[in-house]
């Protein structure tokens, strides 16, 4: 799915929240974070056309697993149609917001990374600590919250619900976007 499909889904959506995927070097500059050689479970907030998953899946290891959670129907459908035959992969059409009932559902407790691309300044207050929470409630005991966003917002209240934070700033990126490492 290019930028134009990208720019339709915008307009009817205001939840897409941009008019282009992330950028290779956002993806680099995230997944870094993550350790690839050992199986993993990974849950994924709102990865849209799935710029990250993607990646996530070529280079996650064989007995590793993905759980993507996307609101909007017309990115799910695309990303099923992309994971289709991977049985690591997951693509459920919800909000992060339940995370722990899709969890559950699918018979998992906990995650060793959650990785967030939703827009979460759209979110009230209240609303957004409670996902953070149920986040960091999701992740095994050194398990890790990745979060990127366009503007410093969120490190406030990561830092208020995570031992500690890591901030990064990438330029090259449409806009260029903070990168968070949050760890229980
Ligand atoms: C800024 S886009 C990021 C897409 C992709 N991860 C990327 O980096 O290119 C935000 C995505 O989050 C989805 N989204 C927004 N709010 C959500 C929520 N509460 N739960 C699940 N998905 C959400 C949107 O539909 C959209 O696909």
């Amino acid at each position: 799915m290019g930028t134009l499909a990208y720019i339709k889904n915008f307009i009817r959506d205001r939840d897409v929240a941009a008019i282009t995927p992330s950028s290779k070097f956002l993806v680099k500059r995230v997944c870094k974070w993550i350790d690839f050689d050992t199986p993993r479970r990974i849950v994924e907030y709102g990865p849209g056309t799935g710029v990250f998953s993607k990646y996530l899946l070529e280079n996650m290891h064989k007995d590793s697993e993905l759980i993507m959670i996307e609101g909007n129907a017309s990115f799910v459908q695309s990303l099923r149609q992309y994971c289709e035959g991977d049985e690591r992969a997951v693509v459920v059409h919800d909000r992060a917001e339940n995370v722990r009932q899709i969890m559950n559902t699918h018979g998992v407790e906990r995650a060793d990374y959650v990785l967030s691309g939703i827009p979460f300044s759209f979110l009230d207050e209240d609303v957004k600590h409670e996902l953070i929470s149920r986040t960091r409630d999701v992740l095994t005991s050194d398990g890790k919250f990745l979060v990127y966003q366009n503007y410093n917002h969120m490190e406030k209240p990561l830092r208020r619900h995570f031992d500690s934070v890591k901030r990064e700033y990438e330029i090259l990126n449409l806009p260029p976007m903070f990168a968070y490492e949050a760890l229980k």
